[in-house]
């Protein structure tokens, strides 16, 4: 398998207009594209012009809408390939055999601002990446930061209400220095350690080329014999992680608001590949309640020191796109394309994510999305689903039901014979109810752990930050309440913070950290040189 299986595909869509004579949708050859159907050289314009009419209608239904988050993104095609087989961790096909290339289109992006937005602002950078497999599409949906603001997906709808722009008046576009995320974040305090992540420089890369990539969620490998284990992902980028200062991004930003887009597209032009390897850290089951925090919080990251990060394979950025719109714009990444061998855990917010994305690009894009070449399968596709807006595939026969004798169709149901995906068995007990699990109550020791990892210089940065940030703030009653709430994380950057934003320094405990914690050396580990590379 390699890269041209998905370039063949896309290549039968593709049409060169250069030098060609132009007809309308219907295939009328056009004498006149630049005059419309008049009565008389003065006279009004006829309704009678089907040309103009197709056209200025076509023309007025161009734009799909932007996507709810991560609006502004740029994408490029590459391909995997694996270092080593991971045959007794998974049945996934493509992680089986050394040196095999897979196909995949990747997919950076900025979370909270619009479309246009400025590209170096500070923000968390989408990672998204869609892994043409033989056996189904398998999205790799992260970010560059390893944690979450929240832990349960009902919340996403208010977390992201209160990223955006105010209601009210549109502003600010695509920042956090506003009242309602500062306020977000006071009354939601699981937020503590991605907001340690996100006021450092980790959220102004220097280049997407520069940026680590986090699966975030917990997910399962299983193996042939049905063994499952836990599993995180990890992308390093192979040039180092490198961030800009923040009055170098606002230069930057200034003089070229579309700085990032241009760097990846000139760099894959030029030859100068993005390349990003593949770590996986890997729990064994019966490891699940080792650690001080639940591995189903997605506000947790896993110690690395405890958990290394096993390096299995390299993505190549390797191809722009021809057409941002038919490619980047309608591409459907969703964090539950899975495939046979990969397996989703009970993590509350992956849950949440697993119903939205579907669901979006039904509307964003249209019932017949997953028929567009950017998100085709390279593998074959047959089932009973038919119709809708847009059908593209013309399904022949009369049958489009199962099961039936008619057309002897049949779904793959023994796995790892005929390669059909078998969710794996976990089982489930409790009661159903709404309540947040006692595992996931403390918010500040990971947060501190960050903050306790950071340099001296690595501190002023994010003082600087919440200090810009923060000081953008209206309403005084939050700037103390974030204040207060930082105070659980640092009693000295609390105080530090009190004074240049004219609040009270809090009187809060710092959270407790042990030595023993297995987070303290992970957190370590995490920054230092060696691990970023
Ligand atoms: C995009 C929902 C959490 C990473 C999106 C989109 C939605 C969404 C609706 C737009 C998709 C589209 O229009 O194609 C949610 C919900 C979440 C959640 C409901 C929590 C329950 C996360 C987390 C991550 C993440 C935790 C990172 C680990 C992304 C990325 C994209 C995205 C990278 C952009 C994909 C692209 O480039 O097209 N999300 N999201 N999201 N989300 Fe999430």
């Amino acid at each position: 398998m390699d890269e041209n299986k998905k370039i063949e595909q896309r290549n039968t869509f593709l049409r060169d207009n250069n030098g060609k004579e132009m007809s309308s949708n219907e295939g009328v050859k056009i004498s006149d594209d630049s005059n419309s159907l008049k009565a008389g050289d003065r006279g009004p314009t006829l309704l009678e012009d089907f040309l103009m009419r197709e056209k200025l209608s076509h023309f007025d239904r161009e734009r799909i809408p932007e996507r709810v988050v991560h609006a502004r993104g740029y994408g490029a095609y590459g391909e995997f390939e694996l270092y080593e087989s991971l045959e007794e961790l998974t049945m996934a096909h493509f992680l089986q055999n050394p040196g095999v290339k897979t196909p995949l289109f990747v997919r950076f992006s900025e979370v909270a601002g619009s479309k246009g937005v400025n590209e170096t602002n500070r923000d968390v950078r989408g990672f998204a990446v869609k892994f043409y497999t033989e056996e189904g599409n398998f999205d790799l949906v992260g970010n560059n930061i390893p944690v979450f603001f929240i832990q349960d997906g009902v919340k996403f709808p208010d977390l992201i209400h209160a990223v955006k722009p105010e209601p009210n008046n549109e502003i600010p576009q695509g920042s956090t220095a506003h009242d309602t995320f500062w306020d977000f974040i006071a009354n939601n305090q699981e937020s503590a350690a991605m907001v340690m992540w996100i006021m450092s420089d980790r959220t102004i890369p220097r280049s997407f080329r520069m940026m680590q990539g986090f699966g975030v969620h917990t997910f399962r490998l299983v193996n042939n014999e049905g063994k499952s284990r836990f599993v995180k992902f990890h992308w390093r980028p192979v040039l180092g992680m490198h961030s800009f200062v923040w009055d170098e991004a606002q230069k930057l930003g200034g003089a070229d608001p579309d700085f990032h887009r241009r760097d990846l597209w000139e760099n894959i032009n030029a030859g100068n590949f993005a390349e990003f390897e593949l770590g996986i850290q890997v729990l064994e089951e019966a490891d699940e309640f080792k650690f001080a925090f639940d591995i189903l919080d997605a506000t947790k990251l896993w110690p690395e020191e405890d958990i290394p990060v096993r390096i299995i394979g390299k993505m190549t950025i390797n191809r722009n796109v021809e057409n941002v719109f038919a490619e980047t714009e309608q591409v459907a990444f969703h964090p539950g394309n899975i495939v046979r061998g990969i397996d989703f855990s009970n993590d509350p917010l992956l849950q949440g994510r697993l119903f939205s994305y579907t669901d979006t690009q039904l509307a964003r894009v249209g019932t017949n999305y997953q028929e567009l070449p950017i998100n085709r399968p390279i593998c074959p596709v047959h089932n009973n689903q038919r119709d809708g807006a847009s059908r593209y595939t013309i399904d022949q026969g009369r049958v489009a039901y199962h099961e039936n004798s008619l057309a002897n169709n049949s779904p793959h149901t023994v796995p790892g014979t005929k390669g059909g995906f078998v969710t794996y068995p976990s089982p489930v007990q409790g009661l159903k109810e709404r309540k947040t699990a006692p595992s996931f109550l403390d918010h500040f020791s990971q947060a501190r752990l960050f903050w306790n990892s950071m340099s001296g210089l690595e501190r002023s940065h994010i003082i600087q930050a919440l200090t810009f940030e923060l000081g953008k703030v209206k309403d005084v009653s939050i700037r103390q309440q974030v204040v207060n709430m930082l105070g659980h994380i640092s009693t000295e950057l609390a105080t530090i913070l009190a004074v240049e934003l004219g609040v009270n320094v809090p009187n809060v405990p710092e959270s407790p950290v042990t030595k023993s914690s297995p987070a303290l050396s992970m957190a370590n580990t995490v920054f230092s040189p060696k691990t970023l590379r």
